[in-house]
């Protein structure tokens, strides 16, 4: 910092005093007492606190089995799964809180559940020191007495802010996992694992503070954190965890199947909301905004959110892939991409695209486009079976789009060189991929190594999407005046089962003319 940049402050106040002076200015605006007289009143004559009637969970069948995925990839090591912490949106206000998606499926917590928590898998060992196992301690930050300042001034925890939450008895019935006060974190952590057993793994960008504290204990381990090869060892570490952790999400169990038809259900539900209220988009100066706020609405009252922002995008914002704006006007005659998915409470999303004619009939040029990434939609659910390969998926998409694209005259040169890894010129059209893994995340599993995702074998329990489309912007002179400004994707959520697959969200039409009677039937 040069002497121009120096800020002026209180001789002798250290920048640590003055960020946290800064830190403590929010208490200006406070009218809150704080004389003992005060503190006495509040903290006293209250009821004893009524049972929340809080019961296992009906995942906690199953965390179990993912448990011992992870600890059967790290014998003898500590492993440290953090859900992470409240997130500031600004100044003092945070946004809601969203557990780590490692985290939400190693113990089955969801929605608002638990900020700070971190689950410490503790290597086992037999009498020789050879490793057994892991036992997993959930370590919250447990409901504060009555009697505590946390109680009633505390406006990130306390029971006076924001509700009352689950005590250590409550955690441990609900996920089966025993459950310890976050302030004994530190000396499990610091727990000799025993000669030749140094090893603490953390999931990295869970959580910034426990981050620090698992470097500060491999400092006091006497690693070398300062230096760069250490640090890059450590970092790998650490990465072969996240890796581990999202390999072991690439199938899912019956539970997790559940949910997913669950999202499913919920966003088809909210498809339908968004059709009946198309009149009322047309005649919105933002209609985009109608569409979204129908469907965020339903997500919201049926489930936890949704699980990626809505995309409503009308005419030649639909070329835009990632249109969240949404601000657009919503105007007959043309089409609407809406992207969306409904999240449940379990923290499990679908992730759903259909593309209506505003004006309920597509036109024959939006017909066409429509048609052929219908088909090559269809050729991607003939190969997402058992023993193919991830890629097949995209690789039949893609031979339907650009045999399409050579029909129509649109590619320079012929489908077959278009598909060659020299040529792609298809994909000016479609950029993007075909497929995605789908759960926690809506880009699900996405720290899986190449050869076990994109290069993997399609196996029964995946469960992803299949999203083809064709975007012709208003402003592409490569292809002639009629397909400017249309924009068509169809995506489905797939499940692959012992023989083929199941289409999830076949109950939402796709064909052109099931998607117009659809449309017809809500609208009349
Ligand atoms: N909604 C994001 C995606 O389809 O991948
Ligand atoms: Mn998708
Ligand atoms: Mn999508």
């Amino acid at each position: 910092m040069n002497e121009n940049t120096q800020p002026t402050h209180a001789e002798g106040e250290t920048a640590e005093e003055l960020r946290a002076e800064l830190k403590n200015r929010v208490n200006n605006r406070s009218h809150r007492p704080n004389s003992e007289k005060f503190k006495e009143f509040m903290t006293s004559n209250w009821e004893d606190r009524k049972d929340l009637g809080i019961v296992a969970g009906d995942f906690a069948s199953f965390t179990p089995a993912r448990r011992d995925a992870v600890s059967a990839a790290f014998p003898g090591e500590r492993l440290v799964v953090p859900a992470g912490g409240l997130k500031v949106r600004s100044n003092d206000t945070d946004y809601r809180f969203r557990p780590h998606s490692a985290f939400a499926h190693l113990t089955g917590f969801g929605t608002d559940q638990e900020p700070d928590a971190v689950l410490v898998l503790n290597p086992t060992f037999d009498q020789d020191g050879n490793p057994t196992g892991h036992e997993a301690i959930l370590f919250v930050r447990p409901l504060a007495d009555r009697n505590s300042e946390e109680f009633y001034a505390d406006s990130r925890y306390g029971e006076f802010w924001v509700g009352a939450r689950p005590t250590l008895e409550d955690v441990e019935r609900l996920t089966g996992i025993r459950a310890a006060h976050i302030d004994s974190l530190t000396d499990v952590l610091s727990k000799d694992l025993g000669p030749g057993h140094v090893s603490l793994r953390v999931v990295p960008e869970a959580d910034a503070e426990i981050e620090a504290l698992v470097e500060a204990l491999r400092a006091e381990a006497g690693f070398d954190v300062a230096s760069e090869e250490a640090t890059a060892e450590l970092a790998e570490l650490d990465a072969k965890l996240a890796e581990v952790l999202a390999e072991i999400r690439l199938t899912k169990d019956d539970w997790e199947i559940e949910q997913m038809r669950e999202a499913v259900a919920q966003s088809i539900a909210g498809f339908a909301e968004v059709v009946k209220n198309l009149p009322r988009a047309v005649e919105h100066r933002r209609g985009e905004r109608v569409i979204e706020t129908v469907f965020d609405a339903n997500a919201r009252l049926e489930g936890n959110s949704v699980g990626y922002e809505t995309i409503a995008a009308a005419g030649d914002h639909a070329t835009t892939l990632h249109w969240i704006t949404n601000d657009g006007k919503v105007n007959e005659g043309e089409l609407v991409l809406v992207d969306a998915g409904v999240e449940v409470e379990s923290l499990y999303t679908a992730d759903v695209t259909r593309t209506l004619p505003i004006n309920g009939t597509y036109s024959d040029i939006q017909r066409k486009i429509y048609q052929a990434v219908l088909d090559a939609a269809d050729a991607a659910f003939e190969v997402a079976v058992p023993g193919n390969k991830f890629s097949d998926v995209h690789a039949a998409a893609m031979k339907v789009i650009a045999a399409r694209l050579e029909e129509w005259g649109l590619l320079p040169v012929s489908a077959e060189e278009s598909l060659s890894p020299e040529g792609q010129q298809h994909r000016r059209w479609m950029v993007h991929g075909t497929s995605h893994h789908l759960g926690l995340d809506v880009h699900d599993c996405a720290a899986a190594r190449r050869e076990m995702y994109v290069d993997g074998v399609i196996e029964p329990g995946m469960v992803f999407t299949i999203e083809p489309g064709l975007y012709f912007k208003s402003d592409d002179l490569a292809v002639p005046e009629e397909y400017r400004g249309i924009g068509v994707r169809i995506e489905d959520d797939v499940l692959v089962t012992e023989n083929g697959n199941e289409n999830l969200t076949a109950a939402l039409p796709r064909k052109p003319e099931e998607v117009e009677a659809w449309m017809a039937s809500l609208l009349k």
